[in-house]
């Protein structure tokens, strides 16, 4: 009998993974059945996560009897993870986290105890889009050389590209390299050294194959910046 009653009890979700962006606020849900006006007193949540690297699962939110349960919240969801209480009386456990880092990826269990017990599990991923390009323009008189450089922050790694109308035919060099932020972000720096011989729109351009995503930057070297670049050469030219 105590089987079959248990086998009415059960968790089911919605959507089976989220998808959340660097920084932004999640909610992931699961259902369970409520019949009639919800005891809180009866019911039980928890929300555990396990992360892509760490083989123990850490607590990200506990409800006991109707009581939130803090003491037990791991440390990295401390005032970032919440249950939307007022959806509880329709039989949602949502779970909110704020401000998403790299480290919530990972598998989420989805645990209820109401008059019976079950559990589902939900996967995050989080991303960082390049959303930001800075840019900067240096020249090295000596070499005749304009310097163009793009940085930019995110996660996974992307791949920087340069452009002009035609195709880079002119004859540059490129250097790419990243560091890591202390958030586990790549911090992808490229810099394009060519001797500029007309004006023209040359760009960079992040790409991760895994965020499916490109953000580009457009430098215009109008004959402005030339001139004044050839001024910088010819000055460095009459020092000598
Ligand atoms: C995330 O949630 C917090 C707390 O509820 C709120 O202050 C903040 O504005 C939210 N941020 C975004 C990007 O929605
Ligand atoms: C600029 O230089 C490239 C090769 O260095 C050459 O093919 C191109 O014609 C030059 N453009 C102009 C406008 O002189
Ligand atoms: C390209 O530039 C490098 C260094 O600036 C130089 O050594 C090389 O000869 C140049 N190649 C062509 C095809 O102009
Ligand atoms: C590329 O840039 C980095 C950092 O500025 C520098 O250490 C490295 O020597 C450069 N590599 C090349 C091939 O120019
Ligand atoms: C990223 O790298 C650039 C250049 O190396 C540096 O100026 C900047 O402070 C770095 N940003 C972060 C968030 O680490
Ligand atoms: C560079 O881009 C600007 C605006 O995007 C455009 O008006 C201009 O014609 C471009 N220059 C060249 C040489 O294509």
């Amino acid at each position: 009998m105590v089987l079959s009653i248990l086998a009415f009890f059960t968790v089911e979700v919605p959507q089976l993974q989220y998808i959340a962006e660097y920084g932004s606020n999640v909610t992931m849900e699961c259902r369970f059945p409520v019949d009639g006006q919800l005891n809180l007193k009866d019911l039980s949540v928890s929300w555990e996560q396990k992360g892509l690297k760490e083989q123990k699962p850490k607590e990200v939110y506990t409800l006991q009897k109707g009581e939130e349960d803090l003491k037990s919240q791991h440390r990295d969801y401390r005032g970032r993870a919440t249950l939307l209480r007022d959806k509880l009386n329709l039989g949602y456990s949502v779970l909110q986290i704020t401000s998403v880092k790299l480290m919530d990826a990972g598998s989420y269990l989805c645990l209820i105890d109401y008059r019976g017990a079950d559990y589902k599990y939900i996967t995050l991923e989080v991303k960082a889009s390049y959303t930001r390009i800075n840019v900067q323009i240096m020249s090295e008189p000596a070499e005749e050389e304009l310097v163009l450089i793009c940085q930019s922050e995110g996660f996974p790694l992307a791949e920087v590209f340069w452009q002009n109308e035609k195709n880079l035919k002119v004859n540059v060099s490129v250097n790419t390299t990243y560091t890591l932020t202390t958030d586990g972000l790549y911090n992808v720096t490229s810099m394009l050294t060519f001797k500029p011989n007309a004006s023209g729109n040359y760009s960079c351009t992040f790409w991760s194959k895994e965020l499916n995503e490109e953000t580009s930057y457009i430098f215009t070297l109008g004959s402005y910046l030339l001139l004044n670049f050839y001024i910088g050469v010819a000055t460095m030219c009459a020092c000598e």
